[in-house]
């Protein structure tokens, strides 16, 4: 807040005065230098041209998605086991080297779909992102708060969010260019499920969940490696919106998240999270009815229970918004030693879109910046040069010598801490096959009986709402997979929409899905 009682001309004045970029001192910051009171102006006016031409180059293209956000500061503190068994067993990885082990933080919370200064109530997934500072280098877990994701394939992200985003002609979010999409694209039937629930617009970035959502691998001393997914539980608890409470906390205020989460750091009421974990052997397990590396699924916790392995806390506000929320930029591929991707095809494509994006968005020296620097770990690159270096990398003893290998005094490699690459050995062809195991509807529908009533109801209105905007080719369609998902639910929309289940009983599947039996069984009942 601004101390008002300092505002105002002073005598005395002990402020620090007013430079340019060069140092130079501003004694006039009123007035352009002209010939004469009224002009003209002249061109060696090199004080007024930095100013304005500074400011003429003030925005950076906003990010592709996520492009509204907060970021904050804290810790993330581990407990240094996983369930009755040391950590270690399971992961090397330094931030969860245990117990009471803590490590600093920052996380940006986010929606996606809207520009940077589109409403925080909208109905959206949310973007949960931390950045580890480990003193083995920075760790991104980049994730969202329903965790599962539309697509299982990256190959297929540009279309998803080009069918979310407004159309290109209108500049409209259009129900019919959305569920033109989904409704041809049955995988997204999970996360639909979720994002139309009240969970789709969460009442605050407080009272959310987060999820790593892509399956990540850990590994140990041994160089053994687990799969794992990642959960982020609130201490604050969950809290939602309906349509209406988000229409009335809109009319007042776009921005009420990233002013909640502010405001209860800045009155010390520190938000917190607890980060659990379910691992599994890492194969490809065949007697689940699900892929684990599909991020349209959840992994049952009955049987991979979630457990804690540590809290974070957010304790501090950015001190510049644009500096550390704008140029802050996270990454998939950013893992640390003791951590690994899976070959999950979402996470391997991802991996490549984030740096990619923050070359183009940020600048190829982003990696410079204070809020993406490895702060706790020393850097030591050969890599020189490029818009905006801000400083030379650490280097070896010799300044000349910025390539590798040398025997005159540059960087070496280290060793590797294992003998070999970890993980499994794979072989297999060339190809573009969808995964086995596709099972496009029961975790949709489990989702769906799991919900309380008043939850199936917000569900089903929305659903209706959005799809009496849809071609009736649309509709049937969603209607068609809505049945497959849970009777009830299909019904229901059916019956909102006036679409009796023999109205969509000649559909054939798409030529993109397989069946499971039970879904085949559902379908021979339609008519
Ligand atoms: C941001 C790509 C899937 C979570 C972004 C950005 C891109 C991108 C280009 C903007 C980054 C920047 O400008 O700094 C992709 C691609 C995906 C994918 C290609 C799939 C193939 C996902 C999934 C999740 C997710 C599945 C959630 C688990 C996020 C988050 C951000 C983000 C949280 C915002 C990071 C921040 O706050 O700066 N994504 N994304 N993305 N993505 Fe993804």
């Amino acid at each position: 807040m601004t101390d008002v009682s300092s505002i105002g001309p002073r005598s005395g004045d002990d402020r620090p005065v007013l430079t340019n970029r060069q140092g130079h001192r501003i004694y006039d910051n009123q007035n352009q230098r002209t010939v004469g009171a009224r002009g003209p102006a002249t061109l060696e006016n090199y004080q007024f041209l930095e100013k304005i031409s500074h400011f003429d180059r003030e925005r950076i293209p906003e990010r592709v998605v996520h492009a509204r956000g907060v970021t904050a500061y804290g810790f993330f503190e581990a407990t240094g086991h996983l369930g009755d068994e040391p950590i270690a067993r399971y992961t090397r990885a330094a931030p969860f080297r245990g117990p009471g082990k803590r490590t600093d933080v920052a996380v940006r919370f986010s929606t996606v779909i809207g520009g940077r200064d589109s409403s925080e109530a909208a109905r959206d997934p949310r973007g949960f992102a931390v950045k580890f500072y480990t003193e083995d280098g920075n760790w991104d877990l980049v994730g969202n708060n329903l965790a599962v994701f539309f697509i299982r394939d990256a190959i297929k992200f540009p279309d998803v969010i080009h069918a979310l985003k407004p159309d290109p002609v209108t500049f409209r979010q259009e129900p019919n260019r959305i569920f033109d999409f989904m409704s041809q694209t049955p995988e997204c039937m999970h996360m639909l499920v979720n994002l139309f629930s009240p969970r789709g617009i969460p009442a605050d970035y407080r009272h959310m969940q987060g999820f790593g959502v892509n399956t990540y691998k850990w590994v140990n001393e041994r160089g053994e490696t687990h799969l794992v997914k990642y959960h982020w539980i609130p201490k604050q608890g969950v809290r939602s919106m309906t349509e209406e409470d988000a229409a009335a906390v809109q009319a007042g205020d776009l921005g009420h998240a990233t002013k909640d989460l502010q405001d209860a750091i800045d009155r010390g009421d520190h938000p917190e999270w607890e980060l659990r974990v379910q691992i599994m052997t890492d194969e490809e397990h065949p007697e689940l009815d699900f892929d684990p590396l599909d991020d349209t699924k959840v992994w049952p916790e009955n049987e991979f229970p979630a457990l804690p392995v540590g809290r974070l806390v957010l304790d501090s506000n950015v001190r510049n918004f644009f500096a550390e929320n704008e140029q802050i930029a996270f990454g998939t591929g950013v893992l640390i030693d003791g951590l690994d991707f899976s070959d999950d095809k979402m996470l391997v494509g991802r991996t490549f879109s984030y740096s990619d994006t923050q070359r183009y968005r940020v600048g190829p020296n982003y990696l410079q910046l204070p809020v993406n620097q490895a702060k706790n770990a020393e850097v030591r690159t050969n890599q020189r040069d490029g818009q905006m270096t801000y400083h030379v990398d650490g280097e070896g003893e010799n300044p000349h010598v910025n390539y590798e290998p040398s025997i005159t005094g540059g960087l070496r490699e280290d060793q590797y801490p294992t003998e070999d690459e970890q993980g499994p050995v794979i072989t297999g062809r060339l190809t573009r096959k969808r995964i086995p195991r596709a099972n496009d509807y029961l975790q949709a529908g489990q989702r769906y009986l799991l919900m309380e009533q008043w939850e199936r109801d917000d569900l089903v209105r929305n659903f209706v709402t959005l799809l009496s905007q849809c071609a009736r080719p649309i509709q049937e369609r969603m209607v068609w997979h809505l049945l497959l998902v849970e009777d009830e639910l299909g019904l229901r929309v059916g019956e909102g929409l006036g679409i009796a289940p023999e109205d969509v009983a000649h559909l054939e599947p798409l030529a993109s899905q397989d069946l499971t039996e039970e879904d085949r069984k559902r379908l021979s009942n339609l008519g």
